[in-house]
């Protein structure tokens, strides 16, 4: 087994070229020289401004599309492309997976339980591991109830909620999330990222979050930040979400509690940290006036 799942060397990769685009200068690499690589079990957010390359980079590691250029290696396999035989295709599906930002996509059956079975039965799953792993997948989600309920009378959040089970029950090594919470509502979306955090902790599968939200980014080991087609920065969310100045130039957002801290030190509290938290800024301030850990 081994350590790295995905490694990315030098990927470029290029749309073919528009043919309604009347400039006629050749559109720009959507992505750029991508290098980096992801670990068994690593949380990685990638966030980046629109048309940064986020979902092009997803659905090169997929297979969804073949790079340009460069080297895809998956759990120490190398991808060889532009022509991916047939078998290398339905193994790194197998160990990559990918849950997109609207479900009505990705939802195929008449009911919810056929819908999470129809993965695994194309990877050749027996009968009765199969109803096993739907039954699991589907409670990870909250959707056992919904079982032979019809997908398309679910709601948004209801029907991303089936997409991932779906996803999940096909076992992957990772999961490549693109926005895919962006149709749930708060505690929809809260228990969908709770649900992702458990797969990643106890059941070890890598996680890649694409998200616009700083504050699902910065509950990540690490944070790629993508930038027109080039990784402008890959470094643990404290790092990243500390460089201010970097992300307002790169068009982000500022997670709540590093904005906070930022006020309160111009308005001359010394907050020492750049906490990512509410429970972080509460700390930092009680810290700052003196006043350590109020009682519970
Ligand atoms: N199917 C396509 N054909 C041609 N160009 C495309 C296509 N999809 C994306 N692009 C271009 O590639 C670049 C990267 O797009 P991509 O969708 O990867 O960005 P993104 O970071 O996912 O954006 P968003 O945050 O809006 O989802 C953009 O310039 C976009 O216009
Ligand atoms: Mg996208």
């Amino acid at each position: 087994m081994n350590r790295e799942l995905i490694q990315l060397n030098h990927i470029c990769f290029s749309y073919e070229k528009d043919a309604e685009s009347t400039e006629g200068a050749p559109a720009p690499d959507a992505l750029r020289d991508i290098s980096f690589s992801v670990a068994r079990g690593e949380y990685i957010a990638v966030i980046g401004h629109n048309g940064s390359g986020k979902s092009t980079l997803a659905k090169i590691m997929n297979l969804i599309l073949t790079p340009t250029s460069g080297e895809l290696v998956i759990d120490g396999e190398p991808v060889p492309h532009p022509d991916i035989p047939e078998e290398v295709l339905l193994r790194v599906r197998r160990k990559v997976g990918m849950v997109f930002q609207n479900p009505d996509n990705q939802l195929v059956a008449t009911l919810v339980e056929e819908d999470v079975a129809f993965g695994p039965e194309n990877l050749g799953i027996p009968r009765e591991e199969l109803t096993a792993r739907v039954h699991d997948a589907l409670a990870a989600v909250d959707m056992l109830s919904y079982a032979r309920h019809a997908p398309h009378k679910l709601s948004g959040g209801q029907k991303q909620r089936v997409a991932i089970a779906g996803v999940l029950a096909m076992k992957p090594d990772c999961m490549i999330f693109d926005e895919s919470t962006a149709m749930l509502d708060p505690r929809g979306r809260r228990e969908i990222l709770a649900t992702i955090r458990r797969l990643n902790r106890e059941e070890g599968i890598a996680v890649i979050l694409i998200t616009h939200h700083m504050n699902e980014a910065a509950e990540a080991d690490r944070v790629i930040v993508m930038d027109d087609g080039v990784i402008r920065m890959d470094a643990p969310p404290e790092t990243v979400f500390s460089s201010v100045q970097k992300l307002e130039e790169l068009g982000l957002e500022i997670p709540q509690g590093t904005a906070l801290t930022q006020a309160l030190r111009e308005a001359g509290l010394p907050v020492r940290e750049m906490p990512l938290t509410p429970q972080g800024c509460a700390e930092a301030i009680l810290h700052a006036l003196g006043k350590e850990g109020a009682e519970k």
